[in-house]
């Protein structure tokens, strides 16, 4: 039997911790271990990335292996991943072949395929992503589905604790304007990875910006599992009140899903309020500045706090290398 690694849930805050902690022994340069070496590991592609494609390819190489990376549609076949389809129209091969001819010649497979942002009820249930786990005989890594990306929610616990050091923290989930409505993958798996942590979570956004309803009672349970707090908040100013950690994201509502230009449009009235700046950033307890990257600067987050001292970015796209080295090496030590 393997394991996957789709989202932090599916694992304990123990198991995390100690992911955690190989990250730091892999950054301190403590674990030169070759865990891959003569295995390859596949990397597929559905989406652009700089970091994920970038620190997977990297990090499989410093463990001794070999990076295959796919493009489905580009670099490999057309992908089908519904069950029980006529293959008639533009797919070419079945998600159920594809994974299982993989794990023929990789010792796992990793993922990134986004939401299309078309129909939320089918979307929230990431049928990609799970549809590579049900077929493979092979680990899935998740990096990046329309839910969850677990790795980046990782890097980003590993970097509070490297900033921060160990212990509950104030931490700050933003909303941010941004000119069109984005996936919830990357908010949805800070806001999980935060409250296994224990960490007391503050999640700021505007009203109909509703995180999805049935992993707001997952993450309020593991807080409450993990003796943190979760708070809603709709003033965007007062949420920055003695906050440790800001981390800023901007992503679409659910009551515009697959209607891009009514949410453009319900947006406009917060460009320039609900974004990471100066002022807001005085009204923290000293607070880091996070992002996953890639951001759009003075949209987002002024030059002013990006470029500051308070700003932890570069280092918490570091981490990711570390953070997946410590994840194929527990999925593939097991
Ligand atoms: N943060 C992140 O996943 O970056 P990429 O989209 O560049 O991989």
């Amino acid at each position: 039997m393997h394991r996957d690694f789709l989202k932090t849930s599916d694992w304990t805050a123990d198991e995390l911790c100690g992911l955690i902690e190989s990250a730091v022994r892999f950054r301190q340069g403590r674990n030169r271990a070759q865990t891959l070496a003569g295995r390859s590991v596949a990397l597929v592609f559905f989406n652009p990335s700089l970091r994920t494609r970038t620190s997977m390819q990297v990090g499989i190489y410093e463990l001794g292996g070999n990076p295959v990376v796919l493009e489905p549609g580009g670099t490999s076949w057309t992908l089908e991943h519904r069950g029980g389809v006529v293959m008639d129209s533009d797919k070419t091969e079945h998600v159920a072949e594809f994974v299982r001819v993989l794990g023929r010649y990789c010792v796992a497979i990793g993922v990134r395929t986004f939401a299309a942002l078309r129909n939320w009820e089918e979307e929230r249930t990431d049928p990609i992503v799970n549809a590579f786990a049900k077929y493979s005989d092979v680990p899935i890594i998740n990096l990046e589905s329309a839910m969850h990306h677990p790795c980046q929610a990782m890097a980003d616990m590993m970097t509070i604790r490297e900033k921060l050091g160990d212990g509950r923290k104030k931490v700050l989930l933003t909303w941010a304007w941004h000119p069109k409505p984005l996936p919830m993958a990357v908010p949805n798996s800070f806001a999980l990875a935060a409250a296994q942590m224990g960490h007391d979570v503050l999640i700021a956004h505007p009203h109909g910006y509703e995180l999805d309803y049935e992993l707001m009672e997952v993450i309020r349970r593991q807080a409450a599992g993990a003796g943190g707090r979760i708070t809603i908040e709709h003033d965007v100013d007062k949420a920055f009140d003695g906050a440790e950690v800001v981390y800023a994201k901007s992503w679409g509502s659910r009551n515009f899903y697959g209607v891009p230009e009514k949410d453009i449009s319900e947006r406009a009235r917060y460009r320039g309020k609900w974004i990471v700046d100066e002022s807001k950033m005085a009204r923290t307890n000293s607070g880091i500045f996070m992002h996953c990257l890639p951001v759009r600067r003075n949209v987002i987050v002024t030059d002013g706090v990006i470029d500051s001292s308070a700003s932890v970015v570069i280092d918490e796209a570091e981490n990711r290398l570390h953070m997946q080295k410590a994840i194929m090496t527990r999925l593939l030590t097991i």
